[in-house]
């Protein structure tokens, strides 16, 4: 039954590549973005939930009416509650308190159970994500942790599937990989299959200024304090083993304010309704490029849609409490929703 796909999973994967035009200003080089939002859950994360769980089910770890618990800045919960929907498991997901409301509703639609903990504590504080959830990992029978952070099966997914996607789809013809690390999975897997094909590529990691992955690159020790910033998903306050910093070959630091400007303008000039952590690597990508000596084909991971973002990166309140949204930026401020009235005494009509 060609077309035809059995199940929502069979769809993971095979995102598009797209030639981005009008959002690079004058650059000898070509760039394209994997728009991952095309996945059923709408980011890059289904491709790992599905890895994660089936997994765990291989070796055991995962039993039939069990219960997947996860710490999540919600895309990964989100591909987990996918699967668990067609597979018949149960999902709690510990989030930190800065992932925004439409995140968190749409796990809950999915029928899974939230826990928002607080951003502004340390790692090792017990209301800190990370402990909440191996506190619950602790205490719920029949329960499998997915610990996307340091489970192999994430970097390993993106080895396999995902790094021999973009290298077909590119013809082989990729310089420059770039991508943002979270868990690391994505730039750690990719990354590790394009280096085997060719050893020259670049892997670029763009991370958040306030992050510590910069400093364990370039110095191997923290040097700037790890600060908290608005872009979600990526950057980070400790090491995941998924994070394979030997696999890298370039770091480039990216502000909040460069990261949300750049996800305004993606989507009034390519139409990409993307999310902040694809603008800050799309900013890395072009800051790193200003660097080659011979024009590139530089390929940047989009890891998620906008649509998760409306009440911050697509709200110009959101966007002018933070500063991200000054002067020379107006001209990306949208337009306002007005009701017929206002638009009647606008146009000077009358009823
Ligand atoms: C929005 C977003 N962008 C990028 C990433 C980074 O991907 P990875 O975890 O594979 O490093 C994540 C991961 O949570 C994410 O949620």
């Amino acid at each position: 039954m060609s077309g035809i796909y059995q199940n929502i999973l069979d769809v993971i994967g095979h995102t598009p590549v797209v030639r981005l035009q009008r959002v690079i200003d004058d650059s000898p080089h070509e760039f394209y973005a994997k728009v991952e939002y095309f996945n059923p859950g709408g980011s890059v994360k289904d491709r790992i939930a599905m890895a994660l769980i089936e997994g765990a089910e291989k070796r055991g770890e995962l039993k039939p009416g069990g219960t997947i618990i996860e710490a999540t800045s919600g895309n990964t919960g989100l591909g987990l509650a996918l699967v668990a929907a067609v597979k018949g498991y149960k999902c709690i997901f510990v989030m930190p308190d800065k992932i925004s409301d439409e995140k968190r509703a749409i796990l809950r639609a999915y029928g899974a159970r939230v826990v928002i903990t607080p951003t502004a504590v340390e790692p090792e504080d017990p209301r800190s994500y990370l402990s909440v959830a191996k506190k619950l990992v602790a205490e719920t029978p029949n329960c499998f942790h997915t610990n996307q952070y340091h489970n192999p099966d994430n970097m390993n997914l993106h080895y396999r599937k995902t790094g021999p996607e973009i290298w077909e789809q590119m013809k082989g013809q990729i310089d420059v990989f770039v991508a943002g690390a979270g868990t690391g999975g994505t730039i750690s897997g990719c990354g590790r299959y394009l280096r085997e094909k060719k050893p020259d590529i670049r892997i670029v990691c763009a991370d958040p200024v306030g992050s510590i992955l910069y400093d364990l690159f370039y110095h191997k020790k923290i040097v700037d304090p790890p600060k908290s910033y608005k872009v979600e998903g990526v950057g980070e306050d400790m090491l995941p083993d998924n994070v394979q910093l030997e696999v890298m070959t370039d770091f480039e630091r990216v502000s909040d304010e460069e990261s949300f400007a750049m996800t305004r303008r993606l989507i009034a000039e390519e139409a990409l309704c993307v999310g902040p952590s694809s603008a800050m690597a799309l900013v890395g990508a072009i800051k790193f490029s200003q660097k080659l000596k011979k024009p590139s084909k530089i390929l940047v991971i989009f890891p998620d849609s906008g649509r998760s973002y409306l009440s911050k990166a697509f709200n110009d309140q959101w966007m002018t409490d933070n500063g991200f949204l000054k002067g020379k930026d107006l001209k990306t401020a949208f337009n306002r929703i007005m009701s017929a009235d206002d638009l009647y005494a606008e146009m000077g009509w009358s009823f």
